[in-house]
């Protein structure tokens, strides 16, 4: 195990009914809120008449951006900061998925930097500081409710970069499984392949000595592959709901990486394919995972052998470690094909056309993952076998 520090400073309202914590929440932070929502989802399902009853009820004023897209713009986020020093906001409000969190973090930080925030997404500056930010999660999948990082795409520039600062940690967040029953079918499969991506990427590592951390690990994927088919028949079972919105959370607020260095390769693999293509990032991940692991497998057998053995319950007897490993890949891919995620980049319309400028966009800083480092000529392997 490692040594590390952890901190994490959100305060979570988990379960139904909790939206009236806005009451409480709101007023600590002042009377200017800017409201930060997407496409009209919260619209549709009444959580947007919610969340303003309730405002108007401690006379908030509230300001709005909305209109975040998915894999949320640079744009965007001008628009929000420029919102921001205009209506003299006091806190910045999101209510929907990761993309409108990862938005409203950019906007929370970029007022208060002076120049594009573009340059702290691409390190040519550090926050210095950040408007308070609240959640209201609506989508379980990113994880970005109780954690640091976000990521932003520049349209112009077809670059989708993440960015993280301890200034970007929301406030509060408020989780209410009823929230997430409106999701169609596509987006709680990739939100439910985005969580588990988020365990792999902090469970395939060569730090000895984790047997927690494993544990935490394991259990969740366990636990996603045991409740997703069920919540999968039925979308509006709030128990399941339940378990997938907590999963979520636990799957990206820093505990499973305790100790322990993760790889995070296949979210870049992901975020170069979506800065070319806008294509969902659960999807992504559903096609490049298994072939990351297939790939990389000969660099910690073993750990792809616990992962069969524990996660997907590969039966070992008279078969080499290598090969309870690969029937646990299988297994994995089975999974994705039996909850109906993608597992070719052909399901999006992707051919070897933009393989060099995907590739060119993994590259941006050079080789990366900790697992295995890959080169060049790695992604451009991996990007072919997911053709
Ligand atoms: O825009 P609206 O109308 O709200 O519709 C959204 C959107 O079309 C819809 N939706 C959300 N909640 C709904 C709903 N529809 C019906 N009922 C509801 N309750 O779902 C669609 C997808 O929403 P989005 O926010 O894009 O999904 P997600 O939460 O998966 O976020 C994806 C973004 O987060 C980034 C991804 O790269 C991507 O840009 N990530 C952020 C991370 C972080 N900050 O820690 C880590 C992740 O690995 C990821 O990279
Ligand atoms: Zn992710």
């Amino acid at each position: 195990m490692n040594t590390f520090t952890f901190h994490n400073p959100t305060t979570l309202h988990f379960g139904q009914g909790q939206l009236e914590k806005l009451t409480a929440e709101v007023p600590k932070y002042g009377k200017n809120v800017l409201l930060v929502y997407g496409g009209g989802s919260i619209k549709n399902n009444g959580i947007y008449t919610n969340v303003l009853h309730l405002l108007k009820g401690i006379d908030a004023q509230v300001f709005e951006l909305s209109g975040v897209e998915p894999n949320p713009r640079l744009t965007t986020v001008h628009r929000g900061v420029e919102l921001c020093r205009k209506q003299n906001i006091d806190l910045i409000l999101a209510v929907g998925g990761g993309s409108v969190i990862d938005c409203a973090k950019a906007v929370a930080v970029g007022a208060q930097y002076a120049g594009d925030f573009w340059d702290i997404v691409t390190r040519k500056a550090s926050p210095k500081g950040a408007l308070p930010l609240g959640t209201v999660l609506t989508i379980a999948a990113t994880g970005s409710e109780m954690n640091s990082g976000s990521v932003i795409t520049n349209w112009e520039t077809q670059e989708k970069l993440g960015w993280g600062s301890p200034f970007a940690f929301p406030k509060f967040s408020i989780l209410d499984p009823a929230h997430t029953v409106s999701l169609p079918e596509n987006q709680t499969v990739y939100g439910i392949v985005d969580i588990m991506s988020h365990v792999f990427e902090q469970y395939f590592h060569h730090t000895t000595n984790s047997p927690l951390q494993d544990g935490f690990c394991e259990t969740i994927l366990r636990t996603v592959i045991d409740t997703a088919p069920r919540l999968l028949q039925d979308l509006e079972n709030l128990d399941d709901r339940a378990t997938i919105l907590y999963s979520g959370t636990m799957a990206l607020n820093g505990i499973l990486s305790m100790g322990v260095r993760g790889d995070w390769a296949t979210h870049n693999l992901e975020h170069a394919v979506s800065a070319v293509h806008d294509i969902p990032h659960g999807g992504g991940l559903a096609i490049l995972f298994p072939n990351w692991m297939t790939y990389t497998l000969d660099a910690n057998v073993p750990r792809f052998k616990q992962f069969a053995q524990r996660v997907f319950d590969i039966e070992t007897a008279d078969k080499s470690d290598r090969q309870i490993a690969e029937e646990g890949i299988a297994a994995l891919r089975d999974f994705f094909a039996a909850i109906g995620a993608p597992s070719k980049l052909a399901d999006y319309n992707i051919d070897d056309s933009t393989l060099e400028i995907m590739t060119d966009k993994a590259m941006v800083y050079g080789d990366f993952g900790n697992f295995k480092k890959l080169t060049r000529e790695d992604v451009v392997n991996i990007y072919r076998m997911s053709l």
